[in-house]
């Protein structure tokens, strides 16, 4: 009876669902999750039982209780992670064809990928791929290891579906990652966010030494040029090109840069020269803001204010206060490099709309992750599925025609 009522509510595509990325809890909650999981396995492991509504249900039933029960969102991420990894993530249908595209080289199924921070030890991306996303950011990745910052230091703010971090790369190290990713299948294409370590003096070296030690174990890798949670994180738009430099020297893959939130006009200017001249592989725009309401600039990030009580000052903040934003720079982005270096748009990202606009704007891709602690695994899906219809309604036969609209009306 229960699976009847289920079905009855569930949608016909993938259903939306809450997934692990953040929610909190304690240690009871969990052993309940566990057991459960073990059950499920036995259960479920079956890709035609796991590709039907019921199962995307149940999945958004299981990451309302892991959002609910546990208290840490760290832990509570770690833990839908580990059970994407059991092989208990729903699976999406097949991508729709509209949805192709080739950008940088790579053929990706899907525009729709899930962005760096999320898979940070490179455990998940099979199972977010087999979830219906085109590709995964694993990362950030540091050469040597590195225990990050303190914990606690991811916080939601649910009033604003909103995240603040200062999670400060935290990473098992290149050598680690790349052995994992080199003894798992993809099931879509996986790149990798790279970094200096916090304590290194010397990030070229760095930067050579990461992306050398991940040849190989990924399709491409992403400068991460804006991390606001480490000495050194944000690198000055002059000393990019150096990073970028040096990358391309140390792998045989595409080289994209990931930049912040919060560069004025010049510095985007700048970036935006550096990429040309340097035929750059990509941008990613953007990363999480240091910006708050009380300290905004000009032209204002936060449209509105922020309705979340206790908002920490320090760290990175993510979700949909960031969209228009987003979609303002990646816009001026596009226009500042004609159209000549594929963009991939990132930041507050949490509907079908939000994506679209995006693309519109310039986007060749688009990633999201705080919308998936509050929307669930089925986000990708539903974006996927609402990027074809917004296409064809503006009379576009595949969605990557749409790339960069706005620029031709
Ligand atoms: C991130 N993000 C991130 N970015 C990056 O380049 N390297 C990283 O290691 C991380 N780590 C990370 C951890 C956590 C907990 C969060 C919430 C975010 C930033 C992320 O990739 C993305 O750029 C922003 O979160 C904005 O997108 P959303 O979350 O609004 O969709």
């Amino acid at each position: 009876m229960m699976r009847t009522a289920l079905r009855r509510v569930a949608r016909q595509r993938c259903t939306r669902h809450a997934s692990a990325a953040s929610q909190q809890g304690g240690s009871g909650p969990l052993k309940l999750v566990a057991a459960g999981a073990a059950g499920a396995i036995i259960y479920f492991n079956n890709e035609s039982i796991r590709g039907s509504s019921f199962y995307w249900s149940l999945a958004d039933a299981g990451a309302n209780l892991l959002r609910e029960g546990i208290s840490d969102a760290e832990d509570a991420h770690s833990y839908a992670l580990q059970l994407l990894n059991l092989g208990l993530g729903p699976v999406a249908p097949k991508a729709d064809t509209a949805l192709e595209t080739t950008v940088f080289g790579l053929t990706f199924a899907a525009p729709v990928g899930v962005a760096a921070g999320f898979d940070k030890r490179g455990l998940a991306h099979a199972p977010l791929g087999t979830m219906g996303f085109g590709f995964v950011e694993v990362g950030g990745v540091t050469p040597a290891p590195q225990p990050g910052n303190e914990r606690p230091r991811v916080f939601r703010l649910k009033e604003d579906r909103a995240v603040v971090n200062f999670v400060g790369l935290p990473s098992e190290g290149a050598e680690v990652v790349a052995a994992r990713l080199k003894s798992t299948e993809k099931t879509c294409v996986v790149g990798a966010n790279v970094t200096k370590n916090a304590i290194s003096k010397d990030a070229v070296a760095d930067h050579a030494r990461v992306v050398k030690a991940l040849d190989g174990a990924v399709d491409f890798v992403v400068v991460n040029a804006s991390c606001p949670n480490v000495k050194g994180g944000v690198v000055d738009v002059k000393a990019m090109a150096a990073l970028v430099e040096v990358a391309r020297k140390n792998t045989s893959v595409p080289v994209l840069l990931k930049v912040s939130p919060d560069l004025d006009e010049r510095q985007r200017r700048t970036v935006a020269n550096t990429a040309l001249r340097l035929k750059l592989d990509g941008l990613v725009v953007a990363n999480t803001t240091s910006r708050r309401p009380h300290r905004d600039s000009s032209p204002p990030l936060f449209k509105t204010p922020l309705l979340s009580p206790d908002v920490p000052d320090r760290g990175g903040l993510s979700g949909p206060p960031l969209v228009e934003n987003t979609r303002a720079i990646v816009h001026d982005f596009y226009r500042k490099t004609k159209g000549r270096v594929p963009i991939v748009g990132v930041g507050g990202v949490s509907s079908a709309d939000d994506a679209y606009a995006l693309i519109r704007a310039g986007a060749s891709l688009v990633q999201l992750y705080t919308a998936l602690v509050y929307h669930g695994p089925g986000l990708g899906c539903e974006i996927r599925d609402g990027l074809v219809e917004r296409a064809r309604r503006d009379g576009f036969e595949r969605v990557r025609d749409a790339v960069g609209a706005d620029h031709r009306r």
